[in-house]
């Protein structure tokens, strides 16, 4: 069984947008978890433009495991060591974008990621990068001794010629490298399928579609059609 994880940023996207103290992101994850998700996926910004601090705490608090988004700089590290959730996936962040638009350069960035994951790993967490379904970035997430690599899926979601055939080969090759599969970014109702049959799959991501349905047929609805997708 694929395990579900839910981003619940874009609760906390709605509650900033009018400084109120609703919708409540953590709300948001116990909805979801009575529903069947697995855990609970969420990115603390350098902006904090959604998720803050104190939702990380009470995320945290919560008896799930928490996948804490994050980008790699010594902040967010030191943070993370600190707050021992279950898993960080590592990211790029940049500013101006809307949503994480492609996987971590873990080529070009491996000298300076290596002692992050490093500690990240001492500390007990488990390790996910997450990269465009390219070969070199797989062989360098084995050599930087991650034990998970997320696939970016963003530009199969928007029906890239080829790309879901890319997935199946960088699945293939993650499965030889002894690395862990998990995958995200854009799946909805109508793409999952495909993407639930790359080989050795353990997890998928989602956020946007999800919470974006919530508002038509409400959170735990969606999230349970989802769950039925991915058996
Ligand atoms: N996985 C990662 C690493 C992400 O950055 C995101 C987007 O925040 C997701 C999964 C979920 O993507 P979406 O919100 O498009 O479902």
């Amino acid at each position: 069984m694929i395990r579900l994880g839910i981003n619940v940023d874009h609760v906390a996207t709605l509650r900033n947008a009018r400084g109120e103290r609703y919708p409540d992101p953590v709300r948001a994850a116990e909805l979801a978890l009575e529903n069947g998700a697995d855990g609970i996926t969420a990115h603390l910004r350098e902006d904090r433009r959604h998720i803050r601090d104190e939702d990380i705490r009470r995320l945290r608090a919560l008896s799930a495991p928490l996948n804490f988004e994050m980008a790699v700089t010594d902040e967010m590290v030191t943070m993370a060591c600190a707050l021992k959730p279950h898993a960080c996936c590592l990211v790029p962040e940049r500013r101006e974008e809307l949503t994480t638009e492609g996987g971590l350069d873990v080529v070009g960035l491996r000298e300076s990621l290596a002692p992050h994951v490093s500690r990240l790993l001492e500390a007990g967490i488990r390790v996910s990068l997450f990269i465009d379904p390219e070969p070199e970035a797989i062989r360098t997430a084995a050599a930087l001794g991650a034990p998970v690599v997320e696939l970016h899926t963003g530009a199969y979601a928007l029906g890239k010629e080829g790309e879901l055939e890319r997935l199946h080969r960088a699945a293939h090759m993650t499965a030889e490298c002894g690395i862990e599969l998990h995958a995200g970014h854009g799946l909805t109702y109508e793409n999952v399928s495909p993407i639930t049959e790359l080989p050795g799959l353990k997890e998928l991501n989602i956020g946007h579609f999800l919470i974006s349905e919530a508002v038509f047929v409400g959170l735990g609805a969606s999230v349970r059609r989802m769950k039925d997708l991915l058996s």
